[in-house]
């Protein structure tokens, strides 16, 4: 961040964001402008054009970059502002970068939200995940922006959009933290690792206590649901109880819980090969967990939040449970198996019963639950139920913004028939071939009694399998993390 007008020194190049019908003289030399206008330069959102300068300049060549309609200009627009300028730079190889933000590209928000949301957008966009290719890696740090410099002549905003960038950094490293523990093998990734993880964040804040349900605690709290999923694995469970105390009296108390199976194969309901390929992202729900805590290290807010999830593996063997057995949760609520694919619930079952013991004022579960939901409403929205419809309402306007889109889905009363077993209270599968992602959601609902209570199916948004945003890359995406790290600043 610079204070004053044009730079000094020579960059690569230097970048005008441009909103839609610009008049580029307002920017740059009218012989620029006029070039720009020659090769119908509109400032549509996310064009692009670089325009090499006579050496005799100190900067080497110009960049404009679209911002598009100003009427259209949101948050949400910004950071993706920001995912095309990490692309742009990167794609053009431009390692010493200016970027000019006068005060005429500052609209609808404030100067802080907008340089939070364009900084948010660029580390975000930049994201790459390479643990496991050192030339690659390699490849990249050489290639890598080194000097990114924003200049900004207002000295109020200038101190606004100091504290933008600053505002970005908790919640950059909340997501990228969750994109690396979806993206990383199961083998190097299983329960204990995801442990060791929470530890390490409760290492960074004197506020985040963390807590290890081994499974012997798992066992004498008598979680037989969640460990019946883990049984057929040699990978032992892990379950994590994180607390973030607040400063202050706490506002709310709000717990957040994640399915975390490592990896789901399906067990003896095995997948087919291809439904397999991606199932190391299983555990998306609990990383977002651990994402949100990582935000929460740096971060100063007013409720006490707990982070909760089981960690398991989901394996075919001879200690595997299988179609057909009956199973106990926490409060003795007996689960009728039929598919041992129909795993997430089983041990949510018991992450929501110990969460309620928690005695939260809200809790907020997700979960990679249902290929249903997928088909329902894709790879970019998640699916939303529960019994608070205000809270699903501003999770969804805090999404709107924070570029999560989720979209409710009717827990139908009538459908809970759909989930109730003849030998048990319940089974785990729901009616063939109807509403698949409801009937995940009304297991559930027997689970969270009178708490208030949202369920985030995010099957579809938690992995991306091309990068569907320029703040998204392909791969784990970190869905969750900035909607539930602004919700919970909101108190
Ligand atoms: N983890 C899967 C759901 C999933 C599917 C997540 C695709 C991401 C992408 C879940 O455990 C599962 O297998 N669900 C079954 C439930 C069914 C057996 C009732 C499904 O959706 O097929
Ligand atoms: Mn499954
Ligand atoms: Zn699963």
């Amino acid at each position: 961040m610079k204070k004053g007008p044009a730079p000094a020194k020579g960059y690569d190049a230097l970048i005008y964001p441009v909103i839609r019908q610009t008049h580029l003289e307002k920017l740059v030399d009218a012989s620029i402008a006029q070039y720009a206008s020659q090769e119908k330069y509109e400032g549509n959102f996310g064009e692009w054009l670089l325009i090499p300068l006579l050496d005799v300049t100190p900067t080497k060549k110009i960049a404009f970059l679209g911002l598009g309609d100003k009427r259209q200009i949101d948050e949400d627009v910004y950071r993706r502002f920001g995912g095309q300028l990490a692309k742009r730079v990167r794609d053009a190889r431009l390692q010493h970068v200016a970027v000019t933000l006068d005060a005429s590209c500052v609209v609808h928000l404030s100067a802080r939200e907008v340089m939070r949301a364009i900084a948010e957008g660029f580390f975000l966009g930049s994201y790459v995940f390479h643990a496991y290719h050192s030339e690659q890696a390699e490849k990249h740090q050489k290639h890598q922006v080194k000097e990114m410099h924003f200049y900004v002549e207002n000295a109020s905003m200038f101190a606004a959009m100091q504290r933008g960038l600053d505002d970005a950094a908790p919640m950059v490293a909340g997501v990228h933290l969750t994109r690396d523990l979806v993206n990383t093998p199961s083998k190097d990734m299983g329960p204990l690792d995801m442990a060791r993880i929470a530890e390490d964040i409760g290492k960074l804040s004197k506020r985040i206590k963390v807590k290890q349900l081994d499974r012997e605690r798992m066992e004498k709290l008598q979680m037989h649901a969640a460990l019946s999923v883990a049984q057929g694995s040699a990978a032992e469970p892990c379950g994590v109880h994180m607390v973030y105390t607040p400063e202050g009296a706490a506002k709310r108390r709000i717990a957040i819980v994640g399915k975390a199976v490592t990896f789901d194969s399906g067990g003896l309901s095995i997948k087919p090969a291809d439904g397999m390929m991606t199932m190391k992202m299983d555990m998306a729900g609990g990383a977002a967990v651990l994402g949100v805590f990582r935000a929460l290290a740096h971060l100063e807010i007013h409720a006490e939040v707990h982070g909760i999830f089981l960690a398991v593996e989901n394996m075919p063997s001879g200690h595997a449970y299988r179609p057909g057995d009956v199973v106990k949760a926490m409060d003795g609520t007996t689960i009728e198996i039929l598919n041992t694919d129909a795993e997430g619930r089983v041990t949510l079952a018991d992450a929501l019963l110990y969460a309620k013991q928690q005695e939260p004022d809200i809790i907020i579960d997700l979960a990679t639950l249902t290929g249903a939901c997928v088909v329902a409403l894709g790879e970019e929205i998640a699916g939303a139920m529960g019994t608070d419809r205000k809270l699903i309402e501003k999770l969804s306007s805090i999404g709107s913004y924070t570029g999560e889109m989720i979209w409710e889905l009717p827990l139908h009363p009538s459908y809970e028939e759909h989930v109730k077993s003849k030998i048990a209270q319940l089974k785990n599968i729901g009616a063939r071939g109807q509403a698949g992602a409801i009937a995940g959601g009304w297991f559930l609902r027997r689970f969270v009694g009178q708490t208030p209570w949202v369920h985030l199916d995010i099957a579809g948004p938690a992995y991306a399998e091309r990068e569907a945003r320029p703040d998204t890359p392909a791969g784990g995406t970190g869905f969750g993390v900035r909607m539930l790290v602004r919700y919970l600043q909101s108190f």
